[in-house]
């Protein structure tokens, strides 16, 4: 067992730190505050390789490994979750998806771009009544032959707006539940497609959350992806890997507040020395930094399992499940540690605290992250 980084690991994870650092935080709290989407902070993202940072690269990819992803994950969360999940979406939602199980004519024209930076992607699963119970699709994608003609309606979708491909999942065999689900790639600006409201959201306000609506699109077989019947497998096997980013999406926010929570608590002082000095604030900045380090660890055995082609799926979710209570836990515990200062804006942990509460809830809730893990306990 090795617990050490190698040097390639360490360079990815100092380039994420240093663009987090520099491109990203300046403009933080106004994106937050206006809901602005990072669209500048996203290309240069990509030019750097961040959006397809697993693909291979003769997929324009960055040929990296799922550990390095995290390292990365972890960085760009600390600062801003809004880019991150963006960062999470189209590497281990759409990108993966298509390279493992695109056509090589589906991965040319869309992996290619994709992994690239050069546009970004969207995982269409939930509806207004299909979030944790996915098999429930009420979208209709009906069998005409050369095409399929979609119909329905999907609700929370990340970079709803911004994105010019869509993954969706819909119904074709309805006799056939689960098994009649396919999923197809749809590009903005099919005719039928329209982008609905934009949410307003709690915490990661700067990500672009839509609706989707679709009436009577007309979508060419050959993009559906893998055979027919294959959306929902299709969607499960994306997800357990979508998991570990968000894993390392709640561990960056945990993280990043715990080091403003550190940094702070060495300026600030009260009665007569800095705060860090009274046992109070040590016992908080010792729990922190104990449940940190254990998400991290698990974050990374999900990632390495992965890497090493070994089943990953309870592992991710496990992972998922912890991290997330913990990013819940440290960033109130960092807005505690800032007194009156961390219910402002400006000290950052604030919005991290409401950044926090997604990972308990997309790429499946805390209840169905339990779920697989159960089943993966009792067989
Ligand atoms: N890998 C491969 N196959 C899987 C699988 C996995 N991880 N999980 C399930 N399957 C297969 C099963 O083996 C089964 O196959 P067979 O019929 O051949 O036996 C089939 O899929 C159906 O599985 P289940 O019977 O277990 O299905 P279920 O209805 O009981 O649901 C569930 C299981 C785990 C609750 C699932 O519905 C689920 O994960 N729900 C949550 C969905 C989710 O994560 N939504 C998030 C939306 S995406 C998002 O948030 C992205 C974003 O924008 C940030």
């Amino acid at each position: 067992m090795e617990f050490k980084l190698t040097e390639e690991h360490l360079m990815i994870q100092k380039a994420a730190r240093d663009f987090a650092q520099d491109v990203l935080k300046p403009g933080v709290i106004e994106r937050d505050e206006l809901q602005k989407f990072p669209k500048e902070e996203i290309k240069k993202l990509g030019e750097l390789g961040f959006l397809g940072m697993m693909v291979d690269p003769k997929y324009g990819g960055g040929g990296m490994d799922t550990i390095s992803y995290v390292l990365a994950m972890e960085e760009i969360s600390k600062v801003d979750a809004s880019v991150s999940v963006c960062m999470s979406v189209n590497n281990s939602l759409v990108c993966w998806g298509l390279e493992q199980f695109g056509t090589e004519e589906q991965k040319q024209k869309y992996l290619v771009p994709l992994a690239k930076g050069e546009i970004i992607g969207a995982f269409c699963l939930s509806e207004p009544e299909a979030g944790s119970d996915a098999t429930s699709q009420k979208t209709t994608a009906i069998d005409k032959g050369d095409h399929y003609l979609l119909n329905g309606t999907k609700n929370w979708i990340t970079n709803g707006n911004s994105a010019s491909v869509y993954l969706v999942i819909a119904q074709t065999h309805i006799e056939k539940g689960h098994k009649g689900i396919n999923a197809l790639i749809i590009e903005k600006g099919m005719p039928g497609f329209v982008v609905g409201k934009k949410e307003n959201k709690l915490g990661i306000r700067g990500s672009d959350t839509h609706s989707l609506m679709f009436t009577d699109v007309k979508v060419p077989k050959a993009n559906r992806i893998g055979e027919d019947g294959f959306g929902f497998k299709f969607a499960m096997k994306t997800l357990s890997g979508g998991r570990i980013g968000i894993a390392s999406q709640a561990l960056g926010i945990a993280s990043g507040a715990y080091e403003l929570a550190l940094a702070y608590s060495k300026e600030r002082k009260a009665f007569g020395k800095p705060i860090c000095q009274h046992q109070a604030i040590q016992f908080k900045l010792a729990d922190m930094a104990t449940e940190i380090e254990a998400a991290r660890l698990l974050c990374l055995k999900a990632a390495w399992l992965k890497d090493q082609h070994l089943d990953y799926t309870q592992a991710g979710a496990i992972a998922k499940v912890f991290a997330s209570r913990v990013a819940m836990e440290t960033t109130v515990e960092a807005v505690q540690v800032h007194g009156g200062y961390g219910y402002v804006k400006e000290y950052h942990v604030e919005r991290l605290m409401r950044d926090a509460k997604i990972t308990q809830i997309y790429e499946g809730t805390t209840e169905v992250q339990k779920i697989v893990i159960s089943r993966g306990i009792l067989g």
